[in-house]
């Protein structure tokens, strides 16, 4: 991690990994051990191949925790849906550029409804067309695996794209969040924050095994 860097370091636990079957407490087992946002994969099998769930989901474990709800959206058409999962709790939504029109418009209307906005680009998307967009978006989310499943390994060349990401957000003076998703572990997770990423999430190496120790050896790191 650069020393210029004050930002915050976040972990962000995908909850595509968790049980489903006990969902409500793992996800009140990582935000304990000190996770502090919860990420959630919504995938409808048109924009990504693999479809895993929606709104009711989101809005039962709305119930069980405080965290920040941090809805990553591998959808199409993302703009007929974002006030639907503002109702059910999400407080940060994150739409692919590469599903969308009119990005600025969705941008403001994430705004509108009281959210943070956050962009997503897929490994192949060249870095340089978020540039016009880092001063509107709260959060850059760059994949570091083909969007769709988790369990992926981490693509190496997205070292290189997180931290040109950072250089042109330090170009506009811009305090930007940059987010990556995909293949990130204990064992890796000083590649990211080193390359500009300061919001982390991890599926399978939370999930996987005991939470609370996967939780701790992770925010040791960040
Ligand atoms: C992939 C999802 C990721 C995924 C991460 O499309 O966006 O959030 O669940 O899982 P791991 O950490 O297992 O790669
Ligand atoms: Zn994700």
């Amino acid at each position: 991690m650069s020393e210029k860097n004050t930002r915050k370091n976040i972990l962000a636990p995908s909850i595509l990994a968790a049980d489903f079957s006990v969902l409500g407490q793992q996800i009140k087992e990582a935000a304990g051990a000190g996770a502090e946002y919860i990420h959630i994969d919504v995938m409808d099998g048109v924009f990504v191949p693999s479809i895993s769930f929606g709104m009711p989901l989101i809005q039962s474990i709305r119930k069980v925790t405080d965290k920040v709800f941090d809805v990553h959206l591998m959808i199409v058409e993302p703009e007929r849906y974002v006030k639907q999962f503002k109702e059910c709790g999400a407080d940060s939504i994150t739409f692919h550029l590469e599903a969308t029109e009119d990005a600025d418009a969705l941008i403001d209307q994430i705004h509108a409804l009281g959210c943070r906005a956050g962009m997503s680009i897929k490994p192949k998307t060249p870095v340089e067309v978020v540039r016009k967009y880092l001063s509107k978006i709260d959060m850059l989310l760059v994949m570091t695996v083909e969007p769709g499943f988790g369990g992926q390994k981490y693509i190496p060349e997205s070292t290189e794209r997180i931290r040109r990401a950072r250089e042109l957000a330090d170009e506009l003076g811009v305090d930007l969040d940059i987010q990556v998703d995909g293949g990130v572990g204990q064992d890796n997770v000083h590649v990211v924050l080193e390359a500009g990423a300061n919001v982390v999430v991890s599926g399978s190496a939370v999930f996987h095994g005991d939470i609370t120790d996967n939780v701790k050896r992770f925010t040791a790191q960040l």
